[in-house]
């Protein structure tokens, strides 16, 4: 553990929950411990997180807790795993451990194990604790907040799934200096997302410590991320269900999920984009649209390409995907209705809008410019 205090954002609502962001959390075992209710834990990790990180969560949390049986179950890493049949095999893990209703899963990892660990705890029992330790920037900033856990399919990106809120949001930043520079900047475009829905100030001051962000500064990341945190908690309290402003959080994602189903979900490779760097494409390509439909000045939709490329994020769509492709990717989102394409679109930085109703026209126009 370090002496740097923790960094605390309250999620309020129907279930209220702390995130605790700062360094050496995760060698804080009665930290951890106290959302555990019972006596059964399940650790869910990645390949690539549990050789580093789970024997010490687990010695820690044994040494708070003598009494727990702590079962763990390691899935493949990357988004490939994000899959029905992995969420089967975590719930049989639970089985095997003999999990009771005040169980507790622990998410270890990035989004990708948050989400699957979180639909697990959802549906064991019809609805376990989780606790959501996530060890990428992307997590720790959006997919550990706000109760959205879900798989995917072939047909789409996260269409299985439930909402399901954590006991607790644990963000030990210490982690982000193993992670690999490439998802640390993929978490930098979820980061930017806050700035360009609804906040000018803080796309600013994005702007102004871009560099240092970019090259892991623990401090400006420590601001970074709470920032974004009292960002998305404030949302999810006042909407957790995605009824009306919550989907503003989507700006960009309609076009990235429909890059990263059309990819199948390849690991990220020289052409193949991650969840992050799809979602910067995504949020380009719903800021030219914009423009195209003149809702927003081209200036900022030129300033928001700026400051992702000085981040060293994409901008533009993966060679090889067809826009009509794309298109039909795009009407399975979960926010269309009745058929029709509804987009989070911008009137400009800082000012993001449900848009109902696009033209396939202008949508494809767009996607073949790309
Ligand atoms: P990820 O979970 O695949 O992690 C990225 C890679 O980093 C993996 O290979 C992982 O093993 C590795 N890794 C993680 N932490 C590490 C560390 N500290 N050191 C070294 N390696 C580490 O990807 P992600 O970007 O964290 O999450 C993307 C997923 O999150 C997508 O499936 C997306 O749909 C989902 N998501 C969900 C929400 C939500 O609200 N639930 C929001 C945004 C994104
Ligand atoms: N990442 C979008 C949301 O949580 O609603």
């Amino acid at each position: 553990m370090t002496d740097t205090p923790p960094l605390h954002v309250a999620v309020g609502g129907e279930h209220p929950y702390s995130i605790t962001i700062g360094p050496g959390q995760l060698a804080d075992g009665h930290a951890l411990a106290r959302h555990v209710r019972g006596r059964h834990v399940l650790l869910v990790s990645d390949s690539e997180v549990a050789p580093l990180y789970l024997a010490g969560v687990r010695a820690a949390l044994l040494q708070a807790r003598p009494d727990l049986l702590i079962g763990e179950h390691v899935l493949p890493a990357g988004e490939a795993s994000k899959t029905l049949a992995e969420f089967g095999r975590a719930i049989e893990a639970l089985a095997a451990l003999g999990a009771t209703r005040d169980a507790c899963v622990l998410a270890l990892g990035g989004g990708v194990v948050g989400d699957l660990s979180g639909f697990a705890a959802a549906c064991w029992m019809r609805g376990v604790d989780c606790v959501q330790l996530p060890t990428t920037l992307l997590a720790m900033v959006d997919s550990s907040v706000g109760g959205k856990t879900a798989v995917d399919i072939a047909a789409g990106k996260n269409l299985v799934g439930a909402f399901h809120p954590p006991r607790a949001v644990i963000a030990d930043t210490q982690v982000l200096s193993t992670l690999p520079v490439r998802e640390l900047r993929a978490g930098l475009a979820e980061v930017v997302k806050y700035g360009a829905l609804g906040d000018p100030e803080f796309f600013d001051w994005l702007q102004r410590h871009a560099q240092g962000l970019s090259a892991g500064d623990s401090a400006l990341l420590a601001e970074a991320i709470a920032r974004s945190c009292a960002h998305k908690a404030a949302i999810v309290a006042r909407d957790p269900l995605e009824k009306g402003e919550r989907a503003l959080l989507n700006l960009g994602h309609t076009f990235g999920h429909a890059i990263e189903t059309e990819q199948g979900y390849a690991a990220p490779g020289r052409d193949a984009l991650n969840h992050g760097e799809a979602v910067a494409v995504g949020m380009v390509l719903a800021a030219r649209l914009s423009t195209a439909l003149d809702r927003a000045p081209a200036a900022d939709a030129d300033r928001l390409v700026a400051l992702l490329q000085s981040l060293q994020l994409p901008v533009a769509i993966p060679a090889g995907l067809a826009p009509q492709a794309l298109l039909e990717r795009m009407r399975l989102d979960k926010k269309n209705v009745a058929g029709r394409l509804r987009l989070v679109l911008w009137r400009g930085i800082g000012k993001a809008e449900v848009v109902a109703d696009v033209h396939d026209e202008a949508v494809l126009a767009v996607l073949a410019a790309g």
